[in-house]
């Protein structure tokens, strides 16, 4: 099976982001979080940002947007050159609509759910989507702990998308560490976002590691 590490660069030195690009040059993708201090209660960066990443990364972007009405600001992501952009059901008007849009634009199209929504509504929806993200904690900060509970979602997502036979990447954010990747990787999740677990040693050691742990599950 696949595994990508996708490391945050929330945990990344922000004055110096093109350097740590070179960093975690083994990694599959850069995920880079958004936040807007409405959806969540903190507060990054946003697109001119991101047009600046998109020119200096070798690496694609994995864009994650925790932002109130992503159905204005998504596409402005997607037309910067980002691999993949992914919105909250929570926050989004028109999930097919936007999806839609995105993947016409040329990224890929991912959907988030916070830990305390359930996937239900959204799994007949799946052949709209290019990824899932299944939140390992409440979005908003980085370091927080994994939450072992939300693998029961991941596990329903990940049935349902081999029962359609499609080709949606089952994404975990939050806490994951060489300790709790395991447990995403059993559950079905391919596509693992770390920040803090990157960043405090040696990236590229922990990209190795967490690369290792995911697939000895
Ligand atoms: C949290 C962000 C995450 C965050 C993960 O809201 O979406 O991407 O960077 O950080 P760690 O790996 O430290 O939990
Ligand atoms: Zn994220």
């Amino acid at each position: 099976m696949t595994t990508r590490i996708n490391p945050s660069i929330l945990a990344a030195d922000f004055a110096n982001f093109e350097r740590e690009l070179g960093r975690i040059a083994t990694a599959d993708l850069v995920h880079v979080d958004i936040m807007d201090n409405h959806f969540v209660p903190n507060l990054t960066f946003g697109l001119p940002m991101v047009e600046r990443l998109q020119q200096v990364s070798p690496i694609p972007l994995d864009v994650h947007l925790m932002i109130d009405d992503p159905d204005r600001w998504a596409p402005g992501y997607a037309e910067a050159g980002a691999a993949s952009v992914t919105f909250h059901a929570e926050a989004v008007a028109d999930p097919v609509g936007l999806a839609r849009r995105l993947r016409e634009i040329g990224a890929r199209a991912g959907i988030a759910l916070k830990p305390g929504t359930a996937a239900e509504a959204y799994l007949e929806l799946l052949p709209e989507f290019d990824q899932v993200l299944v939140m390992t904690v409440e979005p908003g900060f980085g370091g927080q702990s994994f939450m072992p509970e939300t693998m029961p979602k991941l596990r329903l997502v990940a049935d349902a998308v081999r029962a359609a036979g499609l080709d949606v990447w089952l994404q975990v954010d939050g806490g994951v560490t060489v300790d709790t990747i395991g447990i995403a990787a059993e559950a079905g999740a391919d596509t693992f976002v770390a920040g803090s677990a990157v960043f405090r040693g040696v990236p590229e050691e922990q990209i190795a590691a967490l690369r290792a742990a995911a697939s000895s599950h």
